[in-house]
């Protein structure tokens, strides 16, 4: 059986006000379940109780036990501070190549949402398969607009196939590309977008981490030095506090040449933003787009989240969000500068 190595150490501030640095993203609920639990449920089925590890901070491992009190504490793997998802990745997998190299790993964002699961874990399942012959492997998405937030995927022939599910050569990796790159990769129907889930066993990122990374591998070698010993807790905050922060898609995709494409046939989004939400939730007639109670009087266009109910009269194109510390009320076509907003807010606490 191979593992999943949720990775739910981000900053994730993009939902704010639901989500704050305290609680980010992941940790968060637009339905019922946060996005983490979401994340577990969507694993559980192909690894198994004990194979679910999560990588995060020591901060936020009771919220991550709270919220599903049967995973295995010994696989919470705590990183000293957060540098991004090739430290991550890299402390992820050396624990993991400690009990088997050979393991193939699924390694998985925990702030997503994916509505199609069995779908999903059917192209997963095929993913471990070709994961198993050295392959650095990525579920790619058909892109839906010219999104500089993502990484983009030029694909080649295909490699491997299973019924309906392929597996292509990749012939360039390009994390978060200015928007003339990216308008010309939307137009161009061999991108993908890369949805930031990853298939490979234990020991091939290592190698790659190697090749293209000395620095971390400098590191995840010095931890791999103390481990078991009583000084690995302040090695590895040694380690991680000299780290570049650096994500594994700058660090790794971008160079290797192992890397190949599983195109998605699942629907995908990571609400990268309160817009987002309408790609994923219905709008009444009026286009107005509500989680929790809201009435609407000559109202259109408005996003709102709230667990009080929400009365709006002759207001459009808002942001309403309620949440336990705060209420936004944004114009919507700001949606994409929120950082702009929280860095304000921080600079005048
Ligand atoms: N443990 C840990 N430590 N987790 C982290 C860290 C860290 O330092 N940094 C980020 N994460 C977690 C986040 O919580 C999230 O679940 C996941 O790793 C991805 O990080 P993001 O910061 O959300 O990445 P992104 O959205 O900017 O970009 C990635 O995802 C896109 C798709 O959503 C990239 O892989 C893009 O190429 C991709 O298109
Ligand atoms: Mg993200």
């Amino acid at each position: 059986m191979p593992i999943a190595l949720i990775m739910a150490g981000g900053k994730g501030e993009r939902l704010w006000p639901l989500s704050t640095s305290k609680k980010p993203k992941q940790f968060t609920a637009l339905m019922d379940k946060t996005f983490f639990q979401m994340t577990v449920d969507r694993v559980l089925p192909l690894v198994g109780e004990d194979g679910i590890y999560v990588v995060t901070q020591e901060n936020f491992k009771s919220e991550i036990l709270k919220e599903v009190p049967y995973l295995l504490e010994k696989n919470i793997i705590l990183e000293p501070v957060g540098r991004n998802t090739a430290p991550c990745i890299g402390l992820g997998a050396l624990t993991i190549a400690r009990k088997n190299p050979n393991e193939v790993m699924i390694v998985i964002p925990s702030d997503h949402l994916i509505f199609d699961e069995e779908r999903f874990r059917e192209v997963v399942r095929f993913g471990c398969e070709v994961g198993m012959k050295d392959y650095l492997i990525t579920l790619g998405i058909t892109p839906t607009e010219a999104h500089t937030g993502y990484g983009y995927i030029h694909y080649g022939d295909e490699k491997f196939c299973k019924q309906d599910i392929k597996a292509c050569q990749v012939l360039g990796f390009i994390e978060k590309p200015d928007i003339k790159k990216a308008n010309y990769y939307f137009s161009n129907p061999t991108y993908l977008w890369n949805s930031g889930i990853f298939i490979w066993k234990a020991q091939t990122i290592l190698e790659e981490i190697t090749t293209h990374m000395p620095s971390l591998f400098q590191g995840l070698n010095t931890i791999q030095h103390y481990w078991g010993r009583p000084e690995l807790e302040t090695v590895k905050s040694q380690v991680f506090n000299t780290l570049p922060s650096t994500s594994i898609d700058y660090g790794i995709m971008e160079k290797s040449e192992r890397v190949l494409v599983i195109p998605a046939t699942f629907q995908w989004n990571d609400i990268g933003s309160w817009s987002a939400l309408e790609k994923v939730f219905s709008q009444d007639k009026s286009k107005n787009l509500s989680i929790g109670s809201y009435y609407g009087l000559q109202s259109q266009n408005n996003i709102i989240y709230s667990q009080k109910p929400i009365i709006t009269f002759g207001v459009n194109d808002l942001i309403i969000v309620e949440s336990d510390s705060a209420v936004l009320v944004m114009h919507k076509s700001l949606d994409q500068k929120i950082k702009e907003l929280i860095q304000e807010l921080k600079n005048n606490d």
